[in-house]
């Protein structure tokens, strides 16, 4: 199929050209909006060009930078290719790109780590500046100019809105049958006119399968046959295992209290390899006809709607292994009936999240010993990925856990430390810790009842003296005995690693 059989506007067909020509209609500074979250829908073509160009004004001499903004993480062929020739000043909200981290951490490019849901609204606002250019992936457009979404929206409908030129990349090789997937919800204002958002139902369809744009924005549209990021998950192991059995029992303990329904309450499942697990766990687990409502939906979602353990899932973005892939393009209308892609503004959208009773799983970092939580950083100083949408969904949601196992660096770190390098998640936003040794249930403990919890239920025990020595010395020791800390040696903790490769070493 050719990219004109997608374009079914036949005005639109002469503003077809070449990456490389549509590059060219970027300028220096720009603020650049493209589409992609989380591996998914990015743009694949434009970007690469675009570092061409770049790379090549850079040898001749001419500094040539621009900002760039999508909904979260994409892949090499954006993020990659455009840290590798030093093209972009500042990046926002989300990466998880190995290049684009070091160029980050090395202070070559400035990384602003954003909550997804907040970055549509701040771009409303005016906070973050003019957008200047959106480059959107998309699946095809209709006579009426309307565009129809592909593999993730994200901020797709705010770059659109807001950018003064569009530059869009029709795939090819993403399916058609997407279309009638997504619910863009128009309905949103400014404050004070803002009303509240209609969705009662985590698969409510709220608002139209297409995004809106003016054609005389567009400048470009190139032709793209080319899939997304399709990483592959590890297999789960032991550890991960554990951690889903442990929220397991703690889920049916909770039916069996009356605190949460039979079928659960809408689950949010974050990324990485520990969270997917948690996912597989639970379709061999007890529940039935159970909800998502989260960003990403991931092979271990996917495999639950296929079993029939869930009933419907609500998402940003659609991030699959090449192998889910196969099996969500072989039975896409089996899928249509149970997924609604929507936008990040709306599927990570706090009050949605408080109302709907979401129960959401993120995968950290570390976790201290009063309950204060690093998603982010290494060492404290060192950018991961981001805080994603963990925060628009722990704050807000029903149960909130965070999950980890309990060692990391081949076993020289403990994920539990005497305080965090960095917090994301305060104490207040955290209610279960969970390791593959133990979950602790934070909910309506103190910070000293909390310390007990989390060292004796989530601590690897090959660490659990040292911190339980730390607590008994700051109980006695510390100015004061709310949150007892002994400054000096909470802050010391990760730099004994950094100076011995080992944090229990003395
Ligand atoms: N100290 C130092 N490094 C640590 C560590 C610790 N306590 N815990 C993990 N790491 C390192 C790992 O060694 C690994 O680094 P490497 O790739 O150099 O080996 C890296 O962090 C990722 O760890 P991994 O065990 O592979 O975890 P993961 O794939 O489950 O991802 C997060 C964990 C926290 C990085 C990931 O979930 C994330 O980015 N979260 C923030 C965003 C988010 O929650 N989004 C979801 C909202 S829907």
């Amino acid at each position: 199929m050719s990219v004109a059989d997608r374009i079914r506007n036949p005005a639109l067909l002469s503003r077809v050209m070449s990456a490389d020509d549509a590059a060219a209609l970027i300028p220096a500074g720009a603020n650049v909006g493209m589409s992609g979250f989380t591996g998914a829908g990015y743009p694949k073509a434009l970007p690469q060009a675009l570092a061409r160009r770049i790379e090549s004004l850079h040898a001749a001499g001419e500094k040539f930078r621009i900002n760039v903004w999508t909904g979260a993480s994409t892949a090499p062929e954006l993020d990659g290719a455009l840290a590798k020739v030093d093209a972009m000043e500042t990046r926002l909200p989300f990466q998880s790109d190995p290049v684009c981290r070091q160029k980050i951490n090395n202070g070559d490019m400035h990384f602003i780590d954003m909550h997804l849901s907040h970055v549509a609204q701040h771009v409303w606002f005016g906070f973050l500046g003019k957008l200047d250019v959106a480059v959107i992936e998309v699946v095809g457009i209709l006579p009426d100019g309307r565009l129809i979404p592909s593999m993730a929206i994200g901020n797709n409908k705010t770059w659109l809105d807001q950018a003064d030129k569009v530059i869009l990349e029709v795939n090819t090789l993403q399916p058609e049958s997407l279309e009638g997937m997504h619910d863009v919800y128009y309905g949103t204002d400014l404050p004070p006119r803002r009303v509240p958002i209609p969705l009662l139902h985590p698969n409510d369809r709220i608002g139209e399968p297409y995004l809106h744009c003016d054609p005389d924005k567009i400048v470009a549209i190139i032709g793209t046959h080319q899939t997304d990021r399709n990483s592959g998950f590890a297999a789960p192991d032991v550890v991960s295992n554990l951690i889903a059995q442990h929220i397991i029992d703690f889920l049916q303990h909770e039916v069996k209290t009356g605190r949460l329904p039979p079928h659960l309450l809408p689950l949010q499942s974050g990324v990485g390899n520990v969270a997917n697990a948690v996912l597989a766990g639970l379709n061999n687990g007890p529940f039935e006809q159970l909800t998502g409502f989260t960003e990403v939906l991931q092979d271990g979602m996917l495999d639950l709607l296929r079993s029939g353990k869930m009933v419907s899932a609500s998402a940003t973005a659609i991030s699959l292994s090449a192998e889910a892939l196969a099996d969500f393009s072989a039975n896409i209308d089996y899928y249509r009936k149970r997924i609604v892609l929507r936008p990040q503004e709306i599927s990570n959208h706090p009050e949605l999240v408080r109302r709907l009773g979401v129960i959401g799983m993120n995968a950290m970092i570390e976790a201290d010993i009063y309950g204060n939580v690093n998603s982010t950083h290494i060492m404290g100083s060192g950018m991961m990925n981001g805080i994603g949408g963990s925060g628009d969904f722990a704050r807000n949601c029903y149960l909130s856990f965070f999950v980890t196992p309990s060692l990391a660096k081949g076993g020289t770190i403990s994920s539990i430390v005497p305080m965090v390098s960095h917090v994301d998640h305060t104490e207040h936003d955290v209610q279960v810790i969970v390791t593959e040794h133990g979950l602790a249930d934070l909910r309506g403990l103190s910070p000293r009842q909390r310390a007990v919890s989390i060292i004796h239920n989530c601590a690897h025990p090959k660490f659990r003296d040292a911190l339980l020595d730390y607590t008994a010395r700051a109980w006695r020791n510390a100015p004061a005995r709310h949150t007892p800390h002994l400054l000096d040696e909470a802050l010391s903790w990760h730099t004994r690693y950094l100076r011995t490769g080992n944090m229990s070493a003395p």
